[in-house]
């Protein structure tokens, strides 16, 4: 018998197979492939406090191993999540992670007392969206920023609150440790990488945003790269994510220090992925004789 059980912040999760939020809509849109029951875990789309439309198309466009995108966080605001959408979603048996961006430290404590009523299991904070205090920058790449918004939103955030590290920074783990001394209860990583596309026929960016976020396979090794360096510079619990595939990515992504790990662009390629993995995840867990999934995290990572 193998026990795929894993206890993360306080939440237990069946598995450790989790979304990557942008990437699964509000869940029930999958729930027609795969019975959302399937998953440990998922992460809805990133919510801000008003509705959005998002940025104007093209907005994905496919590179070797991946794509781009700029969908700027397209959403119907996180009141209406809470009110029309969870009481939907809560009823399947799985957890449910609410992703928030804002724009200010005041949006995102908004955000976080109201899901703060609601079922969600965990508030996931996306830090990679500009800080309009800030002249734009975003505010996942400056550590004190980090800290300070970490600080705020958890005095104010009724549920395990996981920070969602951006990969556009040069030092991944001082914005790791930046959050966690904040009181982070978790971390999330990574996001997407800063690329962009030019059609050289029209000359222009492909992108009507210009630029976009590279996701998919492609990223992999940057991923396995900064859950393995973040792992051993916090004491906090890792969802990994970044181009994940099959359920030898999983092992990988969980050696590397990940508690948990997500499937995002993958599901875009394979809607059913989860079914896959866990079978691919099953085989190994056999072959090694592993009996409890927790055993492989971080066991790649020589402290
Ligand atoms: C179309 C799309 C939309 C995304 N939207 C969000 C979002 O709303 N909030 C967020 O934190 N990350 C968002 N992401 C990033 C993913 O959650 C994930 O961190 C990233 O894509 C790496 O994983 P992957 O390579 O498996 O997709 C989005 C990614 C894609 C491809």
């Amino acid at each position: 018998m193998i026990n795929t059980k894993v206890n993360f912040c306080g939440v237990e999760f069946k598995n450790p197979i989790v979304t990557a939020s942008g990437t699964f809509g509000f869940g029930m849109e999958y729930d027609q492939f795969v019975p959302l029951e399937e998953y440990g875990g998922f992460s809805a789309k990133g919510l801000t406090r008003a509705p959005r439309e998002g940025n104007k198309p093209p907005r994905i466009a496919e590179t070797p191993s991946g794509i781009l995108n700029s969908v700027g966080l397209q959403n119907p605001g996180v009141e209406y999540f809470a009110e029309s959408i969870m009481p939907i979603i809560s009823e399947f048996d799985t957890n449910i992670i609410a992703n928030i961006s804002g724009n200010t430290v005041e949006e995102y404590c908004e955000m976080a007392e109201i899901l703060s009523d609601t079922a969600v299991a965990i508030v996931e904070l996306n830090v990679s969206c500009p800080n309009v205090k800030h002249g734009g920058l975003a505010f996942g790449t400056d550590p004190k920023v980090v800290n300070d918004l970490t600080r705020e939103v958890k005095k104010r955030c009724k549920k395990p609150l996981v920070v969602k590290l951006s990969p556009n920074v040069t030092s991944v783990s001082e914005i790791a440790k930046a959050a966690a001394d904040g009181g982070a209860d978790g971390l999330s990583l990574i996001n997407t990488l800063l690329g962009m596309k030019i059609d050289i026929n029209t000359r222009r960016p492909v992108l009507m945003n210009n630029t976009g976020g590279l996701s998919g396979p492609a990223v992999k090794p940057v991923a396995v790269r900064m859950i393995h360096e973040v792992y051993s510079a916090v004491d906090i619990p890792i969802i990994g994510m970044g181009g994940v595939m099959s359920g030898d990515d999983v092992i990988e992504f969980m050696l590397a220090g990940a508690s948990l790990v997500a499937l995002g662009t993958g599901l875009f390629v394979k809607p059913d992925l989860i079914l896959t993995v866990k079978r691919g995840i099953e085989e190994y867990m056999n072959r090694y004789g592993i009996e409890n999934i927790t055993d492989l995290i971080g066991a790649a990572v020589m402290n």
